[in-house]
């Protein structure tokens, strides 16, 4: 199953993209973050068929880290082939999810940032979210992330609420929920 708007194009990941992925993943290390949002934990992993394995299980069921049945998607840009994101698609929420995950989470490879494409991205993964029956969608993000807030708004999040949670580390996190009806 893919989607595309003409300018990006969201797949599944294939053993064919292994090399595509581990520079996808290496481009977050080059900018310093140690940490791939929606990208069921790629940047733990050293192995992309150990990774893609992971992917799998948790397209196929709740086996994976958040306990409900995942899809990730890979976003190419149309024109050239390059690999410019990742969005995880989760199927049904659990209480760890409503409380920070959502339904969507998502990144762009630094490189490739400010150019509309999470914006598309979470555009198309929608379309997705709509196949699956979900009816409205819920999403989080660290209130003090502005690019990924008017990512949200900008396709058509609208804010619920906010709260602070406590981490278990014992940080504070403030987030913000947004709903999308879809
Ligand atoms: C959040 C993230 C996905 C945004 O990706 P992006 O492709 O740069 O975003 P877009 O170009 O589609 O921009 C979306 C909006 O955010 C704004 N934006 C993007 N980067 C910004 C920045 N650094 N400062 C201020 N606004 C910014 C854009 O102007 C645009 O707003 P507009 O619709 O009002 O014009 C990207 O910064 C990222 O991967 N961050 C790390 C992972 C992350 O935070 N994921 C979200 C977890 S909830």
């Amino acid at each position: 199953m893919s989607f595309s708007d003409g300018v990006l194009r969201l797949e599944q990941p294939r053993e064919e993209w292994a090399d595509s992925v581990m520079d996808f993943r290496q481009s977050f290390a080059d900018a310093g973050e140690d940490f791939i949002n929606g990208s069921q934990q790629l940047h733990r992993f050293e192995n992309f068929s150990s990774w893609l394995g992971a992917v799998r299980l948790c397209a196929a069921g709740p086996n994976g880290p958040l306990g409900v049945p995942s899809t990730l998607f890979l976003a190419f840009r149309e024109e050239d082939g390059v690999l410019v994101g990742c969005i995880d698609v989760r199927h049904t929420l659990n209480d760890g999810l409503r409380r920070l995950g959502g339904h969507i989470g998502y990144s762009i490879a630094p490189p490739f940032r400010r150019r509309g494409y999470a914006r598309r991205m979470l555009l198309l993964a929608l379309e997705f979210a709509r196949q699956l029956g979900i009816k409205e969608v819920q999403i989080d993000c660290d209130t003090a992330n502005m690019p990924s807030a008017k990512t949200i708004l900008g396709a058509g999040g609208l804010p619920v609420k906010e709260d602070i949670l406590t981490m278990r580390d014992g940080s504070s996190l403030a987030v913000t929920y947004f709903r999308i009806p879809i």
